[in-house]
């Protein structure tokens, strides 16, 4: 049985989704930010909190955990800016108490959603693995410690796991039963959509004087449901004992910008957007964009699914919100 903690939430949903297929699952989440409505019905759902020892115990002592995938992680920078007491005590120490539980149960397989703000600002065209970690938010800090962490205990405690470091996770799932539901939403391809719903008023984007080629941001969107088989990949890699300590780069190695996105987003669905320039977000990096040529080499595994897609499948979930 595979644990997968945050298993109700944006990523966390479509994971299960995938993952329900192949393994048993047992879901763990506390509902702050995710949606029960969300996690499929195969699971078996437990509502209780990562930095709750008991509650960790309970679902340990309960079910035959062979393996953890954590995604319970508040993810926003310009929030972990303006409250970092709250990144660090949700996504490093209540993490720390998941793994000091893992190893009293002796389970040794760990996958562990990071992120690109791992890198800060980097000074390469093409972020690869190897490049410099320099996080510029608690964020990535946040993130980072854990990763540090985990280095640690796969050395003294025998802890195998993988790290995946998201670019812009985005998209719904292809039938439209679940997909993208934040509140406030910050994203930009669900504040797009938004506002061709006529769900807000206009989109604001955040700085046209970037040193790219059209002066607005440039992101490496990947969909979701790819982001989700990255997953299912290194946990059979984790299993078989093919891996025990990676770390992996998930994009599709392409970058769009703020106003390509938001013409896509009008080319998808035939509506013409509301939008206004307005002051660069604090903390924004002009450029990121993966290589993720380790993981395809390694495991086999590439993004699939284009722009379009990941906005036509936001586009169907938007248009039939669920939750
Ligand atoms: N943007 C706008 N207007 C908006 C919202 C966003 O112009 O209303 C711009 C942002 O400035 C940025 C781009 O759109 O340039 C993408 O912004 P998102 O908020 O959608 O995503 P981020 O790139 O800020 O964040 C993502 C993940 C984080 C991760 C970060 C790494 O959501 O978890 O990448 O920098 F930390």
């Amino acid at each position: 049985m595979i644990l997968v903690v945050g298993g109700a939430g944006y990523i966390g949903s479509h994971l299960v989704k995938e993952l329900v297929e192949k393994e048993d699952v047992v879901v763990l989440d506390n509902l702050s930010t995710g949606h029960r409505e969300a996690v499929d019905k195969r699971a078996i759902f437990v509502k209780g909190d990562l930095g709750n020892e008991d509650d960790l115990q309970m679902v340990f002592r309960s079910y035959p955990i062979k393996a953890v995938m954590h995604f319970a992680a508040y993810s926003l920078v310009g929030e972990s800016v303006i409250d970092p007491l709250k990144y660090y005590e949700n996504n490093v120490a209540s993490t720390l108490t998941l793994l000091k539980v893992m190893i009293k149960f002796k389970v040794k397989n760990f996958i562990f959603s990071s992120t690109a703000a791992t890198y800060g600002i980097p000074d390469v065209e093409l972020i690869d693995e190897e490049s410099k970690t320099a996080p510029i938010n608690p964020y990535g800090h946040s993130k980072l410690m854990v990763e540090q962490m985990l280095a640690d205990f796969s050395k003294s405690y025998g802890l195998n796991y993988v790290v995946l470091r998201y670019f812009n996770a985005a998209g719904a799932h292809q039938s439209a039963a679940i997909g993208e539901s934040h509140d406030p939403e910050t994203h930009l391809i669900p504040i797009i959509l938004q506002q061709l719903l006529g769900t807000r008023e206009k989109i604001s984007v955040f700085g046209s004087d970037y040193d790219t080629a059209d002066g607005t941001c440039i992101r490496d969107y990947i969909h979701v449901t790819d982001l989700a088989q990255a997953h299912i990949l290194a946990l059979e890699a984790l299993l078989s004992g093919e891996k025990s300590t990676e770390t992996y780069n998930l994009g599709n190695g392409l970058g769009y910008s703020v106003k390509e996105v938001i013409e896509t987003c009008e080319r998808v669905t035939g509506i013409k957007a509301n939008v206004e320039m307005a002051e660069r977000r604090a903390g924004d990096p002009a450029r990121l964009v993966a290589s993720s040529q380790k993981i395809y080499t390694e495991l086999g595994w590439k993004a699939e699914r284009s722009l379009e897609k990941i906005i036509a499948d936001a586009w169907n979930w938007h248009q039939n919100q669920l939750y």
